[in-house]
């Protein structure tokens, strides 16, 4: 009895496992980046992020002090950076930014303000798998990660001296063809 589960088991896993590479092999998996992600990659995708996240990024305070000094490097590093995906104060999105899969978002429309710095550090020292979203651990310092993130989570109320550097920064969008 114990047995014949077992073989069944077995079995199961196997015929799984030829499924799942025969699905694979086929192509039938998407390898495109135009298409719209599926519910199912959505959520398995969001998931483990959040986990990970909830795990890992840094929950103490912030080390790097909100000066405008500070977010003033933070808007350099985004311009130098980020803007080609994020986009710039216009939120219009660049070509590259349109041809990704995920999309990124456009930060000055769909920003991070509502978020802790710790997780905004986490996403761009550590990237996001699978999408476009590199690691900037190995590149950038964590003073500059730092700087980074205090300039997401204040992207909307900025003090005067550092808005102006924000408007100031070129957008990536391609020039209206109309
Ligand atoms: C090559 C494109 C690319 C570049 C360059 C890039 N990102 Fe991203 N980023 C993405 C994509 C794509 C996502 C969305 C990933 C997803 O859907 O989970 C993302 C997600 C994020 C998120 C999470 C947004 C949210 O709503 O939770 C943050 C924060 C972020 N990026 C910050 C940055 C910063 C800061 C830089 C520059 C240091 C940067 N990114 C550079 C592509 C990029």
């Amino acid at each position: 009895m114990v047995k014949g589960i077992l073989v069944g088991a077995v079995a199961a896993a196997l015929a799984g496992a030829v499924a799942a590479y025969v699905f694979i092999a086929a192509g039938v998996l998407p390898a495109n980046a135009d298409g719209k992600p599926g519910r199912l990659e959505m959520w398995a995708a969001r998931k483990s992020l959040r986990a990970a996240i909830r795990r890992e990024a840094p929950s103490g305070p912030v080390t790097v002090p909100l000066t405008d000094e500070n977010l003033r490097a933070g808007v350099r590093l985004y311009a130098a950076e980020c803007v080609v995906c994020h986009g710039a104060a216009d939120a219009r999105p660049s070509h590259i930014a349109g041809g990704l899969y995920q999309k990124p978002p456009q930060l000055a429309q769909d920003g991070v303000e509502d978020d802790p710095e710790g997780r905004s550090y986490w996403v761009v020292s550590h990237g996001i798998r699978l999408t476009g979203m590199p690691a900037f651990g190995k590149s950038l310092s964590e003073t500059e990660v730092w700087q980074l993130a205090l300039f997401l989570k204040h992207m909307d109320s900025l003090p005067p001296a550092v808005e102006g550097a924000w408007k100031s920064v070129p957008s990536q969008a391609p020039a209206s063809r109309l």
